[in-house]
């Protein structure tokens, strides 16, 4: 399971023999979740692999003992968050200013110690959604880098939002209008980041999605995980503003470049665990490209309308399926469906699947995903084209550029309650599975994946932003 990488606490005199060995020292601070840590994570074992010391710090309210990892020579420390351990894990995203200000404290106090250390840091890779952490950082003589994790294509509307250059109606129905942002498609309401399309739906995500441009352009340089050729026209708009390079996609090496053999999942070490040989044996024995590879992410909680409507559209097709289906949601399914499903042997519902290897397998004909940025990536790496079902925060505007700009998915549609029914469902899957549109997609999604590859592969455009980042440091 991924969640086992931020498991780790101690004390901030902890230096490792090999950190004072390295070329330089850099401070990693993820957003204290899955979605956001994995890619600050992966990115940290590239620099690694270049020769930086690292250590990753991560905000929590739990007390953990100090990690090493030793494949990639990377340290994991917990600051506490200013929460209690038996309080909600969700409390830190209700509670900012109680998050905010007990870890800027715990920041702070963890840099100034690492200062003093053998080889004090150079600089911090902070996640935009803690624009507190730049203040800190500046104040102590950091390079202070931020790493959007999320894709531009949300953040560049939260900047719009920020500048005043982009006004959230008050209704969304009342007045749709198409907004219009540089490189980008027209969006419609639905197509916007969920925080950004109507005043006042979400207003404590909204203002804190925002807020990370309130100090960016503080920042000495600006990474994402994209790669140019993803985004041309954004990244010429940004690349003219902002001192931004793109490292992405950091999707691990096995199924990218395999420059870094042990590279195979977002573990911080050399997976000691197999991936679940029931599920790859289980696709092993469909034949190519007919079996439909469902999962909605690590946060994703759908209605449980949702939740029957998918399960009887995915039965209608009659395509053999996998459902990656978390603990908490399998009561949600239709009664007798997951027995069913094995007894005929026609699909097979599992609590957590390796994703990249299930993508990578050469059984999977389509991907009916919530379009999280991770997924995304993930599909378009492997070249697995997808139906998108997004739900919130950044999906939607991801699911509009699979659809209409990169052309690798179509997206279902949905009624006035944000329903999407099961014969729409089952359209769309039946149309990337065997549809002309999907025999594009898969060219689309093809070529998609090369172009990853190259960017990240030795002289790629995101290989090269990583060494002219780590000449930087060094
Ligand atoms: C969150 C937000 O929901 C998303 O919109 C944002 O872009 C990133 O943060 P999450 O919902 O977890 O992310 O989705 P996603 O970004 O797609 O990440 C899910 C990760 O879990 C992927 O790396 C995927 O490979 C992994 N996964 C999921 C598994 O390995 N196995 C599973 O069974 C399901």
């Amino acid at each position: 399971n991924i969640s086992t990488t931020y498991c780790f606490f101690g004390s901030n005199k902890y230096t490792p023999k090999k950190m004072s060995e390295a070329k330089g020292h850099v401070l990693f601070f993820p957003y204290p979740l899955q979605g956001h840590i994995n890619p600050m994570i992966q990115l940290a074992k590239r620099l690694s692999k270049k020769g930086l010391a690292i250590t990753i710090i991560i905000a929590s309210k739990d007390h953990r003992e100090p990690y090493i990892s030793e494949d990639y020579s990377i340290t994991v420390h917990t600051i506490h968050d200013g929460f209690f351990p038996d309080e909600h894990p969700h409390a830190k995203f209700v509670d900012l200013d109680r998050f905010n200000n007990s870890t800027s404290r715990s920041l702070t106090d963890f840099i100034s110690s690492a200062k003093l250390s053998d080889n004090p840091p150079k600089a911090l890779i902070y996640d935009p959604f803690m624009p507190f952490a730049l203040d800190i950082a500046k104040d102590l003589n950091l390079y202070v880098v931020a790493y959007f994790t999320q894709p531009w294509l949300a953040s560049l509307v939260y900047y719009h939002i920020n500048e005043g250059a982009y006004d959230v109606p008050v209704d969304r129905h009342e007045n749709p209008t198409l907004a219009s942002f540089p490189g980008f498609p027209l969006l419609s309401q639905d197509d916007l980041p969920s925080f950004a399309c109507e005043k006042g739906s979400y207003p404590l995500l909204h203002d804190f999605v925002v807020r990370q441009f309130s100090n960016l352009l503080q920042a000495d340089c600006i990474l994402c995980n994209t790669f140019d050729q993803l985004e041309p026209k954004v990244v010429k708009w940004m690349n003219d503003k902002w001192p931004v390079k793109n490292i992405g996609p950091v999707v691990p090496s096995k199924f990218l470049d395999n420059r870094l053999p042990e590279d195979k999942d977002y573990e911080l070490e050399n997976s000691k665990t197999e991936p679940d040989e029931s599920v790859l044996k289980w696709l092993g024995n469909r034949p190519a490209k007919s079996v439909v590879y469902v999962a909605f992410g690590t946060l994703v909680s759908l209605s449980e309308k949702q939740m029957k409507e998918t399960a009887m559209a995915i039965r209608q097709t009659g395509y053999h399926f996998l459902w990656s289906v978390r603990e908490s949601e399998r009561s949600k399914l239709p009664p007798g469906f997951i027995e069913e499903a094995e007894e005929k042997n026609y699909g097979l519902v599992a609590k957590w699947v390796p994703q990249l290897e299930v993508l990578a397998h050469k059984s999977i004909g389509c991907f009916v995903s919530h379009c999280g940025w991770n997924s995304t990536l993930e599909a378009l790496c492997l070249g697995v084209p997808m139906v998108g079902m997004p739900q919130w925060t950044d999906q939607p505007t991801n699911a509009k550029f699979i659809e209409d700009v990169w052309k690798i998915g179509v997206r279902v549609r949905t009624d006035g309650e944000g329903l999407a029914s099961k014969e729409e469902i089952a359209r769309c899957v039946v149309e990337v599975m065997e549809g002309e549109r999907g025999k594009e997609m898969r060219k689309n999604v093809e070529k998609l994946k090369v172009l990853a590859r190259e960017a990240i592969s030795e002289g790629g455009s995101s290989d090269k932003n990583i060494d002219e980042f780590v000449a930087l440091l060094t």
